[in-house]
């Protein structure tokens, strides 16, 4: 398989990475996951959008136009036959001598790649458990960096406990998942977290609540409760990677009657006509 590396388009052997890069060592860098579905990229202005807003809070000068960016990863897609998949696009501040002060010369280091992955089917279908979890992450979570090791723990966590994903919380505040954002439905009204410093600005929580909006979904965009999560009617998480994905447990109670609910079958309904 083929990997973007600065300026050139390299088998995956042939890629040097340098272990001065500070990606290493401070996780001083950016990414994105961009879905690809019919060999095309799915929302790239949002995702394009949002990577040129990370990049600019970290200070973090863009090595490539918007245009040379989406050259490139139709590219890739070209070249590694994909048709439904995801890209991973990282950025790291560059290469110098270890020194937490941003170097004084550093290029940034651009990687990327481009690779099949199918839609995950049986968890959208049938649903999956969740644990809550304390949301220890730094104030910025808006900004996609490569700072990912509270996400990693949590992650890990749920699946030691027999969970598929954690749902994290600020003191009792519901924020998001580890990978994916997370959204309720009580008496027909979906609730989500508003788009503020706490969470990531999904791609799929947007085009989830404009579907909503469309079918007519009453939506408040508001911090809710440990307690809402408990007594919701449904619950389910977004992403790029998980698309809708119910929550059917949570800390080993059922979700409503433990099964997918409506409002999210018909968002997905709504979601799957949007990407086809
Ligand atoms: N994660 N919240 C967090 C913490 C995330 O890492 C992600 C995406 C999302 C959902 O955003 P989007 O709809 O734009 O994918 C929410 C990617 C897929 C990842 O890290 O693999």
């Amino acid at each position: 398989s083929y990997i973007w590396y600065q300026n050139e388009l390299l088998p995956r052997q042939a890629v040097q990475i340098s272990p001065d890069d500070r990606g290493y060592y401070f996780g001083d860098g950016l990414y994105e996951v961009f879905r690809v579905y019919h060999g095309v990229v799915f929302e790239a202005a949002g995702h394009f959008d949002r990577l040129e807003r990370t990049a600019k809070a970290l200070r973090i000068p863009l090595p490539f136009s918007r245009s040379v960016m989406e050259e490139k990863l139709q590219e890739l897609i070209r070249l590694n036959d994909v048709q439904t998949g995801n890209i991973y696009l990282q950025i790291t501040r560059g290469i110098a001598a270890r020194s937490h002060p941003f170097p004084a010369y550093a290029e940034p280091v651009l990687m990327a790649y481009a690779y099949p992955y199918e839609r995950p089917l049986e968890a959208m279908r049938h649903g999956i458990s969740a644990v809550t979890g304390e949301d220890i992450r730094w104030l910025r979570c808006d900004l996609k960096t490569l700072n990912l090791l509270p996400n990693v723990m949590a992650k890990q966590e749920a699946l030691d406990r027999g969970a598929d994903e954690v749902i994290l919380h600020r003191s009792g505040t519901v924020t998001e998942c580890s990978a994916s954002n997370v959204m309720i439905v009580k008496n027909g009204i979906l609730r989500t977290h508003p788009a503020n410093h706490l969470i990531l600005h999904g791609i799929t929580r947007y085009v989830v609540l404009g579907l909503a909006r469309e079918l007519g979904i009453p939506v408040i965009e508001e911090p809710f409760t440990l307690e809402a999560l408990g007594q919701a009617d449904e619950a389910f998480v977004t992403g790029t990677t998980v698309e809708i994905t119910p929550i059917i447990r949570i800390d080993d109670r059922p979700v409503g009657n433990g099964a997918p609910g409506p409002i999210v079958q018909q968002l997905q309904t709504a979601f799957d006509t949007a990407i086809s």
